[in-house]
């Protein structure tokens, strides 16, 4: 994919209320193209959020994790089909035959939209996940997952930009890979365990980089965006 360094900055809309998203792409409008949408306010204000975002023009990654049986998650995209996410997401725990009728749904409603998956939840370790009667290592898990995913005829998969050069290595360079857990050397950590720099994950192969609170809890936020996506042109001159 031929992206700018500005099309490859997702930032994520972390937000209680619907205005200040809105107040804070109004402010960053011609810095940040691409933006994120979770639980969160999807919970609280629905698809007329999301019509209200793309109408001033930004892409959208819709990012509610469909976790369900194979008809149920079609039928969630399906009510999907007045507004055209630019990415969605999948746990890839919903298994071969609800990603692949996923991702055929999804074709078949918005051609251009990607889907992607999540894999195993960066909350959890290797001890979360035997006490749940998973005994195989996380990263053993994350590239089991990935491969059925990419079987499945998905785009790619959401992960841990420390993940994405072995991703890369053993799915190709196609598997689009798109990485949250960023942060700038100065900037906080917060809650994140594993973070990568901005240019370090482009460097890696990260296709798209998530960032929320470095940017909207910042001083300037416009200032912050310019910061991260010069970063990335860094990074892209590595790549
Ligand atoms: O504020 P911060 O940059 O940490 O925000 C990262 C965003 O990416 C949050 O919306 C978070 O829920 C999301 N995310 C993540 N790690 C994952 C998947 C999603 O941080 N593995």
């Amino acid at each position: 994919m031929n992206l700018t360094a500005r099309e490859r900055l997702i930032l994520s809309l972390d937000f209680e209320e619907k205005q200040a998203a809105l107040d804070m792409l109004d402010e960053l409008k011609g810095e940040i193209v691409y933006c994120k949408v979770g639980l969160q306010l999807f919970t609280k204000y629905g698809i007329s959020l999301l019509h209200e975002i793309k109408d001033k023009g930004f892409r959208l990654f819709l990012d509610l994790k469909f976790h369900d049986i194979p008809n149920t998650v079609a039928s969630a995209i399906k009510s999907l089909n007045s507004i055209e996410v630019d990415l969605l997401n999948i746990h890839a725990m919903c298994g071969f035959e609800g990603l692949k009728l996923a991702k055929e749904t999804l074709q078949n409603l918005h051609p251009k939209s990607k889907l992607i998956a999540v894999t195993v939840l960066t909350s959890l370790n290797n001890e979360l996940l035997s006490q749940m009667g998973i005994p195989v290592k996380s990263e053993e898990l994350v590239l089991q997952l990935c491969k059925v995913t990419q079987n499945a005829g998905l785009d790619g998969v959401v992960c841990s930009a420390q993940e994405v050069q072995n991703i890369k290595n053993t799915l190709g360079k196609d598997f689009l890979a798109v990485c949250p857990g960023i942060r700038r050397a100065t900037d906080d950590v917060n809650d994140q365990k594993r973070i990568v720099t901005p240019s370090q994950a482009i460097q890696n192969g990260a296709d798209w980089i998530v960032v929320g609170r470095p940017i909207i809890k910042a001083p300037s936020p416009g200032t912050e965006a310019r910061l991260i996506i010069t970063e990335i042109e860094k990074g892209m001159q590595n790549d």
